[in-house]
């Protein structure tokens, strides 16, 4: 294998280099504490500060405002599913979802469990790969809010610009958060799993709207309770104090590289060049209609299926690993998150011309 690998997984993924080398350095002494960040109480004025600092960081990479509190929990992505329709639905009321891929798919589901949904648009209808005309969505007069996906992680399906309706918006930002600046007003609450753009897998990050932190309207677990995380600094418990920790290192190196509107300009270019490659050849293909192609996860198959087991093989032979589709889509995946560089890109454009040289 080569010595250099590029990690193209879709999550948990890469993180940047500088951020390992530092949580490296600082692992047996963090602070001059002579102890780890992990072996520390997380109600120590140390480990209190590092989320001040976190919080603080999160805020100016986003520009978000302050009518939004920050809350940081865990369950990931898919605890989110569920906790939103706890924390913000009677069980008689409604929500609307718009499904673009398997993830918004997975979250309707789960929002059903606990309210009633209804569903905007299918983009199963297209085989997942657009996102259904806004004409053709069904809106419900009654829905509290409008549920999507700005990334579909599976299906290689992006948003590129915030969906204009009525409601105020509730989005899953899983695979594409820090990803991009962003304008806050028509949303109510964001949330985001941490393995991809955020840090290592462990916490959940939720944006909400502070009007919103009203005493929860049914039961909700203590700890996954909007208004008590928010009235407890976000640790009604104990947190993944490492994780967060973590976290605050990969903001520190978001801020360092220019913020997110250097990063959307990275990412525009490296998935723009992948594209590119892919459109040219005549091996690979990408269905994903043009205009929501996703900078994040580029999906794509080989006209002829027969050679993708050799294509993983040989890829990760040159040190080009987490290739492989998600088991629901097959096929290809190349995840860029913002810690992927571009040279990293190069070298995957390059192995698929050659590996299309030497058999297509
Ligand atoms: C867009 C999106 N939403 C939700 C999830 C589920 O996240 P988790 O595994 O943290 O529950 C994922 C996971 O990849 C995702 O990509």
């Amino acid at each position: 294998m080569s010595s250099i690998v590029w990690n193209f997984s879709a999550g948990p993924a890469i993180l940047p280099k500088a951020v390992l080398e530092r949580a490296q350095q600082e692992l047996l002494d963090w602070q001059g504490l002579g102890v780890s960040v992990m072996e520390i109480s997380h109600r120590s004025p140390e480990f209190e500060a590092l989320v001040a600092h976190m919080k603080a960081l999160l805020r100016r990479l986003l520009g978000l405002p302050d009518t939004f509190e920050i809350l940081f929990t865990t369950g990931g992505g898919q605890g989110q599913f569920a906790f939103v329709p706890m924390n913000l639905l009677h069980p008689e009321e409604y929500a609307d979802y718009l499904i673009t891929g398997g993830w918004s798919n997975r979250a309707a589901r789960e929002a059903a469990r606990f309210a009633n949904v209804h569903v905007v648009a299918d983009a199963a209808s297209n085989g997942y790969t657009a996102i259904p005309e806004p004409s053709t969505w069904s809106m419900n007069a009654a829905s509290k809010y409008f549920h999507y996906a700005t990334n579909e992680t599976v299906h290689g399906l992006q948003f590129h610009h915030v969906p204009e309706v009525e409601k105020p918006l509730v989005a899953d930002m899983s695979s594409d958060f820090l990803s991009y600046p962003l304008s806050f007003d028509r949303f109510g609450l964001i949330y985001s799993a941490s393995q991809k753009n955020i840090g290592p897998a462990g916490l959940t990050i939720v944006l909400i709207r502070r009007d919103w932190l009203t005493n929860a309207i049914r039961r909700v677990p203590e700890v996954f309770d909007y208004k008590s995380l928010a009235s407890t600094d976000s640790m009604p418990n104990t947190p993944a104090t490492f994780i967060w920790y973590l976290s605050a290192l990969v903001f520190e190196w978001l801020e360092a590289q220019g913020g997110v509107a250097a990063m959307q300009k990275k990412n525009q270019r490296k998935s723009s060049i992948l594209y590119e490659a892919i459109d040219e050849s005549n091996l690979y293909q990408n269905s994903v209609e043009k205009s929501t192609r996703s900078q994040m996860n580029v999906v794509f198959d080989l006209i002829k299926p027969d050679l993708l087991p050799r294509f993983l093989e040989e890829a990760r032979g040159a040190g080009l690993v987490g290739l492989k589709g998600h088991k629901t889509r097959g096929g290809v995946r190349a995840s860029l998150y913002n810690a992927m560089p571009e040279e990293g890109v190069c070298a995957l454009i390059e192995f698929m011309r050659t590996f299309e040289k030497k058999y297509a």
